[in-house]
């Protein structure tokens, strides 16, 4: 509920030299600052800042944004949070608008519903702690050798036998029972009136959003009776892609040592947490998913997977270990022996112990590379084929081309191969998404950006050409505000233009080209942006790959309305190709 001028005024207040500053030292060199990356580890400075155009951007592993998403990494906070914070330190108020009527709707269901869900906890939580009938429960955690001490701080609970203690509870408050049939807890009867509970039975885990506010439930059977884990449906409050368990109790110690453990369990957080380790978190019955690392991207840089040590366990770690390498996060695999989960390796080993295997963590790569090594006769081509296969994809995965070229080398000694033989006849690219920064940074349409940005003399001629019709989608809102602020002459701000695309892939290698534009001094601006506007159209022609077209067209019947098209444009591929050449 900020104001968007507000929002302006604290972004051209806050010096992003100033902010940075607070946290990691600076030094001026040429028109930019440079100083150590705080977001991953690093000897030599790549770290930018361009006073300038209040923007940062890290060449060592491509992060980038303005001053307000500095300090949203930093201190691995919202957005609006974020604002408030540098509006304290650079003396901007922000009395915050009121919210209007549909807005105050919706905050004020949310609050209701996390009411509702604090209430359930408290009604668990007060069975295991004082109630005769949370005796099974207490029986089973000691079983489990769990002390009685972490049963509140861990907010674990227990549902009883009735199949209406969560009702009546939540009724006898006043709490309307259609509310909490939302929430999943409770359904309705198939036969007549009245809701039965979710959770009978069962020790309850408490699951929560970031900031500690319950939401959810897991609850696990006493015995050995099926299914073993019930969970609370999505709900309102419960996105299960992007929840992960204990993150509200791991947030802390992520941001403190830049890394998180992730388990697949309830019981596996709970024994780490009783081992003292604070930086993890559970995925709750769902593979892992990009979403959970948005949200983990927030706290942690490094990922340890830590999944049973079974065949579903390696399936998950393989699974994961793509995820994690997608977002470009260094991701590290904790091998146990075979047949244990992080619970039961600690109920027979040490803390010390288990600290022995995170030591000895291994890359995932590494990890990869020899699980593949151990699963395939490499003494036949088949098996050596099948190596080569399942691993190269991964290492493309990878944005730093010299660490790619180790791990192919590698392959190649591992395989008995001659050196280069992988790479030979083919041209070692990087795969699109992957080495965004290192590609982008010759990508005609970001440069052409940067050119406008530097000679906004062009911007007339940028318009005639009907160059935004070339760039991708996701650039042409900011090409079309950049346009306009040059040409209103309202000055470009440029840490306000990248803000919309902070956080992407294509924002960091845009703060990339805006960082540093030397490259584009001394040069014609009209003749380049000439150039780089018959690259863009030839870029585009190259995406419009004619063969997979004619393939298209063997199964169309030729009077289709499909078959016309791909013909139509086919013809127009032709044109424009002999034009161009
Ligand atoms: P314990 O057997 O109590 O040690 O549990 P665990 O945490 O080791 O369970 P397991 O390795 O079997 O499963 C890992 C996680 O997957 C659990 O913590 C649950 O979140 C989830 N899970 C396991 N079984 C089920 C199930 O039957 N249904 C659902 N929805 N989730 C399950
Ligand atoms: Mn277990």
């Amino acid at each position: 509920m900020i104001p968007e001028e507000k929002i302006a005024e604290v972004r051209e207040r806050a010096g992003i030299v100033e902010v940075v500053s607070d946290y990691i030292s600076l030094k001026k060199s040429g028109a930019n600052y440079l100083g150590l990356c705080p977001f991953h580890g690093e000897k030599t400075p790549s770290f930018n800042v361009n006073p300038a155009r209040g923007i940062f951007h890290c060449f060592g592993c491509g992060v980038g944004g303005n001053a307000v998403t500095f300090v949203m990494k930093m201190e691995g906070i919202s957005f609006p949070e974020a604002v408030k914070l540098l509006a304290k330190r650079v003396g901007v108020t922000i009395e915050e608008r009121l919210p209007t009527a549909a807005e105050k709707r919706r905050l004020d269901e949310k609050e209701q519903q996390l009411a509702i869900v604090a209430m359930a906890a408290e009604y668990y939580a007060g069975l295991l702690l004082r109630d005769r009938a949370g005796e099974p429960g207490r029986h089973y955690l000691a079983g489990r050798g769990v002390e009685s001490e972490i049963i509140t701080p861990y907010r674990l609970g227990y549902a009883s036998e009735q199949w209406d203690g969560l009702s009546r509870y939540l009724r006898q408050r006043g709490v309307p029972l259609e509310q909490v049939e939302r929430l999943g807890l409770i359904k309705p009867k198939s036969s007549g009136s009245g809701y039965y509970d979710l959770f009978r039975n069962r020790l309850i885990f408490t699951i929560a959003n970031v900031h500690g506010q319950p939401i959810a439930f897991g609850g696990r059977v006493l015995d050995d009776s099926l299914p073993k884990y019930i969970n609370s449906p999505e709900s309102p409050l419960y996105n299960k892609s992007e929840t992960l368990f204990g993150i509200d109790m791991a947030r802390q110690a992520m941001r403190e040592q830049r890394a998180v453990i992730i388990v697949e369990g309830y019981f596996d957080h709970l024994a780490l947490y009783r081992a003292g380790i604070r930086n993890v978190v559970a995925t709750c019955g769902t593979a892992l998913t990009s979403g959970h690392l948005q949200v983990i991207k927030r706290y942690a840089e490094r990922i340890y997977l830590l999944f049973d040590a079974d065949s579903a366990g390696r399936k998950a770690t393989f699974r994961g270990m793509e995820l994690v390498l997608d977002e470009q996060l260094p991701c590290f695999v904790v091998e146990m022996p075979a047949g244990d989960d992080p619970d039961s390796f600690l109920a027979s080993h040490s803390a010390e112990e288990f600290n022995g295997l995170l030591a000895k963590a291994r890359p995932a790569l590494d990890y990869c590379l020899r699980d593949l090594l151990s699963r395939n006769d490499t003494g036949t081509v088949a098996g050596k084929k099948a190596v080569i296969d399942a691993f190269r994809p991964l290492v493309q995965k990878l944005a730093d081309s010299r660490e790619r070229n180790l791990y192919v080398s590698e392959l190649e000694r591992v395989l008995d191969m001659e050196p280069g033989s992988l790479t030979r006849g083919e041209r070692t690219q990087a795969r699109p998404a992957v080495a965004a920064t290192e590609r982008r940074v010759s990508d005609p349409a970001l440069s052409l950006l940067a050119l406008l940005a530097r000679y906004p003399e062009i911007a007339a001629e940028f318009r005639a050409a009907a160059v935004e019709e070339l760039l991708p989608q996701d650039l042409r809102p900011l090409a079309a505000k950049l346009l306009e602020c040059i040409e209103t002459g309202a000055g470009v701000d440029f840490s306000a233009l990248i803000a919309p695309l902070a956080e992407t892939e294509l924002g960091r290698a845009l703060t990339g080209v805006l960082m540093d534009d030397s490259h584009l001094a001394d040069i014609d601006p009209h003749r380049a942006l000439q150039d780089y506007r018959r690259a863009l159209e030839k870029q585009s022609l190259q995406q419009l790959d004619a063969k997979s077209l004619r393939r298209e067209l063997q199964y169309l019947d030729s009077d289709s309305p499909r078959y016309m098209e791909i013909m139509a444009a086919l013809n127009d591929l032709r044109n424009k190709k002999s034009q161009l050449l």
